[in-house]
This record gives structure tokens, C-alpha cells and sequence, in this order.
């Protein structure tokens, strides 16, 4: 009776373990833990806007290449973290303690794992290297510089080493000052032979070059610099030359309008054949993020489409990017890609192959609670079936084994 004791406590914390990771749960459903759902979730609450059930929520979107290849790089949409080396919790490389704010959750091999393929990095002159800092006019302090970035970089050329027909685009803030400081943190990096040339990039509002081509060609890396004079200076592409861009912070948040930043053309303008949409508060505020990232989100992406002259946006940038009610910013990507990629309400919908704007809807199995539960913010009894399953389940084991042992 005493030896078995432990076997009791053994098989009931195995059972209480591999019950839930068995259990795959769909987008929306109850669950206790990240391992209860499906690959590509993750279970959080959203109490900002009076979700406290947790649910399985979305933290990647869906592949576009995987559903339709070869189509132009401006045809697909990617997901963009805003600030994305300002990570909650981590020192800084000086050995300070960081007194800016935070923007994102994971790293920058985390975010591209989860299919992140848009990187905003702010860099300076600091401490005579380039850092991803923040800045008080325009200087990089101990307490606001995050690390060298030549390390994020390094984490870039391992993923595009590891991934051969993956893109990854990087948005400059340039507050770089120092003689060729870009090209050599890049080259010393590592992603020169990954470079996409400026001479590719369309003048006049035309498509970019495929995928596939791109792929081919191994320029799997798309940089842009907020700093004019480097695209003659180093061939970096100035942002606003290819891309509008709608306000960023409070100011890009009110519903129903979508202005364009100082520094970047109307969103109208048809000559830059990318369209970015921030998303996102003047101050990142993490309790919040699971908020903004989810209604909201996709109500302003669908008001930039109509201000940028119906186009969808090819870039989404929020902060804390795995955060939200539902779908979030992973269903946002998917949405706009539905809308570029095939002609669909989502990218659930496209198929191989299949004549542009004939829709059909996604199979039942596969993504039932995308729409509805993304949105859903009552507390479906449907949807906590599975928990009142596990537990009911987790009882009677526990009641047998009390009862065997
Ligand atoms: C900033 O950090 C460096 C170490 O990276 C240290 O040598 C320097 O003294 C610090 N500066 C200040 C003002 O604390
Ligand atoms: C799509 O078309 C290509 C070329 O015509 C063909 O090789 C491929 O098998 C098709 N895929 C599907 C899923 O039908
Ligand atoms: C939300 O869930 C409830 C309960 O399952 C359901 O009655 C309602 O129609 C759902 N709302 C939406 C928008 O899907």
C-alpha cells in the first residue's frame, strides 16, 4: 500500500498531463494551457475586453506561399511586429535596467517561427557599434539600448539559412549617422548574399518581382530605411519611395479614418506599390494589445483598404503580436490574403489552382470557429464542451483509481 502511493500520484499527474495535450483544441475553445490547443495557438484570457474564459487563440497566421505560390511579392501579406527587439522583461546589453517600453513578448527567432515576416528596428550609433535602442532626441542611453544589432541580425541569417524560400522584410528607423554603419552591421551579419537590390524594386506603382523569383535568386531579404539619402549613399530602398503608410500610434487608431503618416505619400497613391498598416498605441500597453489586436484590427484594415484606393493592406504592424481575443493579428494577415492571394473573404478559402474570386467556403473541419468565435465575445457553452468533457473525464479516473487503490 505505501510503495504504491507514488504510482497513484504518478498516474494521476500523468493523466491529468496527457489528457489536455491530447486534446488539440480549436481557435476559441476552452482551455487550460498552451498545450491543449492546436499547433499555432496559444491559451490566453482577454480581460480588456471581458473575456476571462480562457481560450485557444491565434499566434500564427497562415502560410500564403503554402496555399498559392509564384504570384508577386506585393500579392501577399505579412505580419509585422512594431518595435520588435523591445521585448517585456529583458535587460539591457549594458547590464541597465530598460526604462523604455515594451513591444513584443518573444524574440526574433520566436517571432519568425510564428511567421513573422515583417521586423520594424530602430537603430543608433551607440558605444561604436548599432544598436536597437530608443531614444530620447535622438540619442541611445544604457537605460534605453537593447542589444547590438548585429545579434538580431544573426538570428535573421540563421532563420533565412534554415528557411530557403522564406522573405523577411526589415523597416529601418535610421538614426544611423556613421560612415557605410548599415552596411557593415549587415554584411558583418551575414545577409548580404540575401540582399534584395533596389534596382528590382518597382518605380511606378508596377508588381514586384514573384516569390519564386525571388526565391530562385536567393534576394530573400527586403530592407527599408527611413533615411533618404542611403538609397544612393549604401542601396538601401527609402521606405516611402515603395510603400504608403497609414499614422502610426493613437493618431492611426480612430475608427473609421485612415490618414497617412507625415512621411509618407497619401495612402492613395498608386505609384508605391506596398501598403503598410500600423496598428497600435503611442504607449504599447500588453493588457490592452489582446484588444486592439482583435476587432478593432481588422475594422481599420478594412478602412485602409477603402483609403488606400482598395488595396489590401502587405503589411500588418502591431505590438505584442500574439495577443488578442480570437484570431488577431494572425486572422487579419489571413483576411487580406484572402483578398490578395485568390479573391476570398480569408486565405482558409483559397485553393490551388483555383480562378480568382470563386469562393468557396472553407471545409468544416478545418476551420469552423475562424469567423464566428474570433469574434465571438459571449461565453459559447458550445464552446467549453471539451473542458466539461476533460474534467468530467479527469473525475471518473481519479474516482476509479481512489476506487483501485
Ligand atoms: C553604459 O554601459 C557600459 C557597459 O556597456 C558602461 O561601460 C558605461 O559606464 C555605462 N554608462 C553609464 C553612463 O552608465
Ligand atoms: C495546379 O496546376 C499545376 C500546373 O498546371 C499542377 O502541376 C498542379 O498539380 C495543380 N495542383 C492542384 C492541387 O491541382
Ligand atoms: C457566439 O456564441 C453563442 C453561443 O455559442 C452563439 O449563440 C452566438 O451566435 C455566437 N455569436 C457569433 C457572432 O458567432
Amino acid at each position: 500500500m505505501m510503495m504504491q502511493k507514488p504510482t497513484l500520484a504518478t498516474t494521476l499527474f500523468a493523466v491529468l498531463l496527457l489528457i489536455p495535450s491530447s486534446l488539440a483544441l480549436k481557435e476559441g475553445q476552452t482551455c487550460v494551457a498552451d498545450k491543449n490547443c492546436d499547433s499555432g495557438l496559444h491559451c490566453e484570457t482577454c480581460v480588456a475586453n471581458g473575456n476571462v474564459r480562457p481560450r485557444c487563440t491565434r499566434v500564427q497566421p497562415i502560410n500564403p506561399t503554402s496555399k498559392i505560390k509564384g504570384l508577386p511579392f506585393n500579392r501577399y501579406s505579412w505580419l509585422t511586429t512594431h518595435n520588435s527587439f523591445a521585448i517585456l522583461g529583458k535587460k539591457s546589453m549594458t547590464g541597465s535596467v530598460i526604462l523604455s517600453p515594451t513591444n513584443q513578448q518573444d524574440t526574433i527567432t520566436s517571432q519568425l517561427n510564428n511567421g513573422v515576416r515583417g521586423l520594424m528596428l530602430d537603430m543608433y550609433d551607440f558605444q561604436n557599434d548599432i544598436w536597437l535602442c530608443h531614444s530620447f532626441g535622438g540619442q541611445c542611453y544604457n537605460y534605453t539600448a537593447f542589444q547590438p544589432a548585429i545579434n538580431v541580425l544573426k538570428e535573421i541569417q540563421v532563420f533565412l539559412d534554415a528557411n530557403p524560400s522564406e522573405i523577411v522584410t526589415i523597416f529601418i528607423e535610421d538614426y544611423v549617422t556613421s560612415p557605410k554603419g548599415l552596411t557593415k552591421v549587415f554584411d558583418a551579419a551575414g545577409l548580404r548574399k540575401y540582399w534584395f537590390p533596389v534596382s528590382r524594386m518597382p518605380k511606378n506603382g508596377g508588381n514586384w518581382p514573384t516569390v519564386d523569383d525571388m526565391v530562385k535568386k536567393n534576394q530573400r531579404l527586403v530592407v527599408f530605411t527611413s533615411k533618404s539619402s542611403k538609397e544612393a549613399s549604401e542601396g538601401i530602398a527609402y521606405e516611402w519611395r515603395y510603400l504608403v503608410e497609414n499614422q502610426y500610434g493613437n493618431g492611426g487608431m480612430k475608427a473609421g479614418s485612415c490618414p497617412n503618416r507625415a512621411e509618407s505619400p497619401s495612402m492613395n497613391t498608386k505609384s508605391r506599390s506596398l501598403v503598410l498598416v500600423n496598428f497600435f498605441r503611442d504607449l504599447p500597453d500588453v493588457t490592452k494589445s489582446c484588444k486592439d489586436n482583435s476587432a478593432p484590427l481588422l475594422s481599420m484594415v478594412n478602412t485602409c483598404y477603402e483609403a488606400a484606393d482598395k488595396r489590401w493592406p502587405n503589411f500588418i504592424a502591431v505590438d505584442f503580436y500574439k495577443r488578442s481575443d480570437g484570431g488577431g493579428a494572425p486572422d487579419a494577415i489571413d483576411v487580406a490574403n484572402g483578398h490578395l492571394v485568390c479573391g476570398c473573404e480569408n486565405l482558409a478559402s483559397c485553393k490551388a489552382n483555383m480562378t480568382f474570386g470563386v469562393c468557396q467556403l472553407p471545409e468544416a473541419e478545418a476551420t469552423p470557429p475562424l469567423a464566428a468565435a474570433a469574434r465571438n465575445t459571449s461565453f459559447g457553452i458550445r464552446n467549453c464542451k471539451p473542458v466539461y468533457l476533460l474534467w468530467s473525464l479527469a473525475t471518473t479516473v481519479f474516482g476509479a483509481l481512489l476506487v483501485a487503490f
